[in-house]
């Protein structure tokens, strides 16, 4: 008989998310999507006993976990713990992506790169700054374009939570960060003629404009708009959710429904290459390099 690739779904909510499980049918052929919801940091050793001990070493490149749900900080604790808990030979392929934090921050640095590489231009060198940028999505698009070379800020209402987010930044992604407070549009304005972006990259929640058509149509400098929020008004004025690296007013606008297609393309990518190789560790740059695949 043909042994069955099992993936272990492992989430702290109370429902397992039908997008994340949606994925996971759609990469992988012949794939047992197996959900564990409720699950606390304190469960996972014994979990991860569970999963890794029934099938042979050899077999285990059929046996993955992917840990979903909402909270980032606790899907990153559980995964650190998951991965404590296997050793040699009883390891098996795991991925975090909670609130799809790691694979939207591939799609939006994704269609950054694009967008220099269509012209024919350089990423590298370019400065970037990531408005509301203290979310998981926002922490993570600044730290795949400070490795892709880019001079990155962020922006936080309260200059403490953005030098927080500078030092996990510094600390887990080893990449080096500015930070600014912006709480109106002076504040935006200041930084923007302060730091002079390249690229505009919007990470707030839904609903919520954060850079408006005026401010940054006044500044030629400013080539790239960037918005990951999906619900009107979006979060860069002028720029639809829909907009596919479109021109507008002689600047690039990336909506957030395109960097959901990467979004997409990524998580599928990383769901199939857990079952590629035994003990594959996915981390944020395994990620982003999948969704170049
Ligand atoms: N396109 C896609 O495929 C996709 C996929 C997943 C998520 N998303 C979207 O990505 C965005 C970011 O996600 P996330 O989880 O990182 O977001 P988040 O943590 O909820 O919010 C990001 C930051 O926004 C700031 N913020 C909160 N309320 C604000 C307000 N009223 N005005 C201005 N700033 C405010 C906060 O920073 P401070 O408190 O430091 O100011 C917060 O750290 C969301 O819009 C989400 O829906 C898109």
């Amino acid at each position: 008989m043909k042994m069955k690739k099992m993936l272990f779904y492992i989430s702290m909510e109370k429902h397992a998310s039908p997008f994340d499980i949606i994925e996971a049918y759609d990469a992988v052929e012949d794939v047992a999507v197996v959900p564990y919801v409720n699950v606390s940091a304190e469960e996972i050793p014994a979990l991860v006993n569970d999963i890794i001990f029934p099938r042979s070493p050899k077999d285990l490149i059929n046996t993955a976990i992917f840990i979903g749900g909402h909270d980032v900080v606790k899907g990153d604790e559980m995964m650190e713990i998951a991965v404590k808990q296997m050793f040699n030979p009883f390891k098996v392929s795991i991925v975090a992506d909670t609130d799809g934090s790691n694979t939207t921050a591939a799609g939006c640095a994704y269609k950054i790169k694009e967008t220099y590489t269509k012209k024919g231009e350089n990423l590298k060198g370019q400065k970037a700054i990531v408005f509301a940028g203290t979310g998981p999505v926002g922490l993570r698009i600044a730290a795949l374009l400070i490795k892709e070379g880019v001079d990155v800020a962020v922006t936080s209402r309260k200059l403490d939570r953005a030098m927080d987010a500078i030092e996990k930044v510094r600390k887990v992604y080893s990449a080096d960060i500015k930070a600014y407070e912006v709480r109106s549009d002076e504040d935006t304005i200041k930084v923007i003629e302060e730091f002079k972006p390249n690229i505009i990259v919007t990470t707030g929640p839904p609903k919520i404009t954060l850079v408006s058509k005026a401010i940054w149509s006044k500044y030629n400098f400013v080539k790239i708009l960037a918005d990951v929020n999906a619900y009107p008004p979006y979060g860069i004025e002028g720029v639809e959710a829909n907009d596919d690296c479109k021109e507008i007013e002689g600047r690039t606008g990336i909506g957030a429904l395109r960097i959901g297609t990467i979004k997409n393309k990524a998580q599928k990518a990383i769901i199939r290459k857990l079952f590629e190789k035994k003990g594959n560790i996915l981390k944020l740059e395994d990620i982003y390099a999948a969704a170049f695949e």
